[in-house]
């Protein structure tokens, strides 16, 4: 076979390589046996020298055609295999975004924290200051400063936790009454306070106990203030948590730090007083404890009770929760079954 023919037959083989090259490194390989040194161009290229001088040239023409055009066949194939792979590439990595996104789940406030936010809003409305106090406490605070001496027997009434001989967690928020007396600067108005928080005794866990809950305690202090203010004040929550038509009755009570101490109960928002199971039969639902601050919780934090006096009230948001849901087990609160608590979603 001449040589011409051999390049010929090379080409053509060489063509259908190229053709079959499915993949970038395939299509390498191709060039590198075509066109590299040690390939059959360069070898049929050596032998020209055999040829005749009038053979030569035409023959050398012909190489470098066949040359030229196996690497242009070689260079689009490689820019197809690219392309083609770039769009497989593409097809793979392709982002609708359009498609609904993966719901995140939102989180909300637990429906205890959302009474006392009720609470807290409605009386910072009225112009009461927020206290925040700490959950340890000193037992002079809790206790002493409150008109409940050593050996006092309504201590019984709060199994406390004692964190050092002087120091306990606290078992209500009206520590909060004495700082707050002790700080509060009489000569710029009276004293307006709220102050909710968490308190603990030493209570065992029961459908009604916990040995962790929340208190909200209530104080205002200054001049002229009476009785009537607290049953007015008490009347305004009550309506603005179950119902303007709630209203709202005090019964006397006992409590070491007011004097006279009242319980109040308001209107039972199930049967509006009629009387059923929530209210057993009474029309009432006892809400919370309240006073006429003693003069004695005065007089230790500084406060003249022949000048000021005022009124104070304590109030369970825990209970208040547990009435307006209808839950009958505060354990329910605590366990943080997300199934259980999804139900309170502000957001409806
Ligand atoms: N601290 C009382 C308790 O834990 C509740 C209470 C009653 C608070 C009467 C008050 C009040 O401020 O006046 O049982």
């Amino acid at each position: 076979m001449g040589l011409k023919d051999k390049l010929t037959q090379l080409r053509d083989e060489g063509m259908a390589e190229i053709r079959n090259s499915k993949d970038l490194q395939k299509i390498n390989e191709v060039r590198v046996k075509m066109l590299g040194k040690k390939g059959p161009i360069t070898s049929v290229l050596r032998g020209m020298k055999e040829l005749s001088a009038e053979e030569r040239p035409v023959v050398g023409k012909f190489a470098n055609k066949v040359r030229d055009e196996l690497t242009t066949a070689i260079e689009d194939r490689r820019a197809e295999l690219e392309q083609a792979e770039l769009d497989a590439q593409l097809a793979e990595e392709k982002l609708d975004v359009t498609l609904p996104g993966t719901p995140v789940a939102q989180g909300q406030s637990h429906v205890i924290q959302q009474i006392i936010d009720q609470v807290v809003d409605l009386f910072v409305s009225m112009g009461y200051e927020v206290a925040v106090g700490d959950e340890v406490e000193q037992e002079v605070y809790n206790f002493e400063k409150l008109n409940l001496p050593k050996d006092h027997p309504a201590r019984d009434m709060q199994d406390t936790f004692y964190v050092t001989p002087t120091v306990l967690m606290r078992t209500q928020t009206s520590p909060m009454q004495a700082r707050m007396l002790e700080k509060h600067d009489f000569s710029q108005g009276p004293l307006k306070m709220i102050s909710p928080g968490k308190v603990y005794r030493r209570d065992t866990d029961d459908a009604t106990h916990s040995h962790q809950f929340n208190q909200i305690e209530g104080m205002v202090v200054g001049k002229h203030i009476t009785m009537a203010d607290l049953k007015g004040t008490l009347e305004v929550v009550a309506q603005s948590l179950f119902g303007d038509k709630l209203q709202v009755r005090l019964r006397p009570s006992y409590f070491p730090f007011t004097e006279p101490s009242v319980e109040a109960d308001i209107t039972c928002f199930n049967c509006m007083g009629k009387g059923c199971a929530i209210c057993k039969h009474t029309g009432w639902i006892e809400v919370l404890g309240a006073g006429m601050v003693h003069p004695n919780v005065l007089k230790m934090s500084g406060v003249d009770p022949e000048e000021y006096g005022g009124f104070a009230f304590g109030l369970g948001p825990d209970r208040f929760a547990m009435l307006k849901y209808g839950v009958d087990d505060i354990r329910n609160f605590y366990q943080n079954d997300v199934r259980f608590l999804n139900q309170f979603d502000e957001k409806g």
